[in-house]
C-alpha cells in the first residue's frame, strides 16, 4: 500500500497486527471524547498564510535541555511497543538517532533499558509512579548509568483510565489469552516476526519485580496494583535527590500544576492528557496549551502531546507555546507497519510537513515560530 501519511501507516498497522495491539495504541479512555479532542481542536488550529518573504532556506533545528536536534519533536514514551515490531523499542530509536531526535523510553517497554540506551541519541528515561519506591529508585540508577539525558516522570496515571475497548478487543477481559491466540493467527506476518521470533515478550525493565509472571495479563495486572494514587508534590523532592538531570513532568494540563512544577524546579513539563487514555472529558492539549505557556514559559520548558498526527500539527503546538513535541500513537503505527524503516519514514514526512507550513506562514526558524503564525481569530 502506498504511504504518504499517519494516517496511511494507521492503517496498514491495522491490518498487521492482531486486534488487541491495534486497539491498546489506538483507543482511549471511556466514550474517547478527549482523544477526539485532541485531534480536533488541533486539527482546527488555522495559520496565517504570509507570502513572498524569502524563505529559501528552512533551518528546523532547535535545542532542548541542552542539546541541539534536527526537529523539535521526540518519541513519545509507548508502554510496550516492543510487541508491535521485534524489539520495537531498540528500532524505533535507531530510527530517531539517525533522524537526530530523542528517544524517550517507557518503563513498561519490552526491551531494557541497557539495549535501547545504546540505539537511541539522546535517549530519554520515562518513570511511573510506582508504590515501590525502592524500586523507582533502582530503575533511575538504571536510566542514569545508560546515559539518559532526561527524565520523564508522568504524572497522570495515579491510576489507569478506563478503556472500553481493551476489555472488547481481548487486551483485558474474558478469555483475553485465547482472543489474542486467535487474532495472531489471522495476522501471519505479524505472528511470524514478533509472536515466535520476536522475543522477548516480556516487560524488559520489570523483572526484578514481576519475576516469571511477566506476561500481558501480568502487565495489566501489575499496572493497576502498582500505580500510586498517594503521590504528591513534596513526594518530587526524593526524585530529585536520586536525578540531578533534567526532570520533565508529563501529564500537566492546567495552570496551576505548571506553576507548581516550576516552584519544585522542574526543567519541563509535557503538556497532555495521556493521549485521551486517562480522563475522558478533560480539554484537549491544543486548547490547554497557550495559557499553560503563558504562565510558566519563561520558567522552564514546555513540550507538549495530544492528536499530533504530521509536521503541521508539529507547527502548530510550536504555535501554541510548545518547544518540542512529542509524537505517540504515530510513530507507533510506523514502527508496526514498517519497523525502522517506517519510524524513519514517518520522520522524514514530518520534516517536509513541517518545511512546507513554515515556507507558507513564512517563518524560517524554529524560534520564530509564536502566536504571531495563528490567523486572528485563533490568537
Ligand atoms: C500507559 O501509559 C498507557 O497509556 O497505556
Amino acid at each position: 500500500m502506498i504511504i504518504s501519511s499517519a494516517q496511511d501507516f494507521r492503517e496498514a498497522a491495522r491490518r498487521r497486527i492482531p486486534r488487541f495491539l491495534f486497539d491498546y495504541a489506538d483507543g482511549g479512555a471511556y466514550a474517547e471524547e478527549t482523544l477526539r479532542r485532541n485531534v480536533g481542536d488541533l486539527a482546527g488550529i488555522a495559520l496565517r498564510q504570509r507570502v513572498l518573504r524569502d524563505v529559501a532556506s528552512i533551518d528546523l533545528k532547535t535545542s532542548l535541555f541542552g542539546r541541539e536536534i534536527a526537529l523539535p519533536v521526540a518519541l513519545a514514551p509507548v508502554g510496550i511497543s516492543g510487541m508491535y515490531a521485534r524489539r520495537g523499542e531498540v528500532q524505533a530509536a535507531r530510527a530517531a538517532k539517525a533522524a537526530g531526535i530523542p528517544a524517550c523510553l517507557s518503563t513498561v517497554s519490552i526491551c531494557p533499558i541497557a539495549d535501547v540506551a545504546k540505539a537511541a541519541d539522546p535517549f530519554w528515561f520515562q518513570l511511573y509512579v510506582l508504590r515501590d519506591r525502592g524500586f523507582m529508585k533502582e530503575l533511575i540508577a538504571t536510566a542514569k548509568a545508560a546515559g539518559a539525558e532526561a527524565l520523564v516522570f508522568t504524572v497522570d496515571m495515579p491510576v489507569p483510565g478506563a478503556r472500553y475497548r481493551d476489555a472488547h478487543s481481548g487486551m483485558s477481559g474474558p478469555n483475553a489469552p485465547l482472543r489474542r491466540v486467535i487474532q495472531a493467527m489471522l495476522k501471519p506476518r505479524w505472528a511470524w516476526d514478533v509472536g515466535l521470533w520476536g522475543r522477548p515478550h516480556t516487560l524488559g525493565n520489570l523483572g526484578p519485580v514481576l519475576g516469571d509472571k511477566n506476561g500481558l495479563d501480568d502487565y495489566m495486572g501489575w499496572i493497576g496494583a502498582n500505580f500510586d494514587p498517594s503521590i504528591q508534590w513534596k513526594d518530587l523532592d526524593w526524585i530529585r535527590a536520586e536525578w540531578n538531570g533534567p526532570l520533565v513532568l508529563k501529564g500537566i494540563l492546567d495552570p496551576e500544576d505548571a506553576r507548581e512544577a516550576a516552584a519544585i524546579g522542574a526543567d519541563g513539563i509535557v503538556v497532555s492528557n495521556h493521549g485521551g487514555r486517562q480522563l475522558d472529558g478533560v480539554p484537549s492539549s491544543a486548547r490547554a496549551l497557550p495559557t499553560i505557556a503563558d504562565a510558566v514559559g519563561d520558567r522552564l520548558t514546555v513540550l507538549a502531546d495530544g492528536g499530533v498526527r504530521n509536521g503541521l500539527d508539529v507547527v502548530r503546538m510550536l504555535a501554541l507555546g510548545a518547544k518540542g513535541v512529542l509524537l505517540g500513537r504515530a510513530w507507533l503505527w510506523a514502527l508496526a507497519a514498517g519497523g525502522e524503516a517506517g519510524v524513519a519514514k514517518l520522520l522524514e514526512l514530518i520534516a517536509k510537513e513541517m518545511t512546507v507550513a513554515m515556507t507558507l506562514t513564512g517563518v524560517n526558524r524554529i524560534d520564530a515560530i509564536d502566536r504571531s503564525i495563528l490567523a486572528e481569530d485563533m490568537k
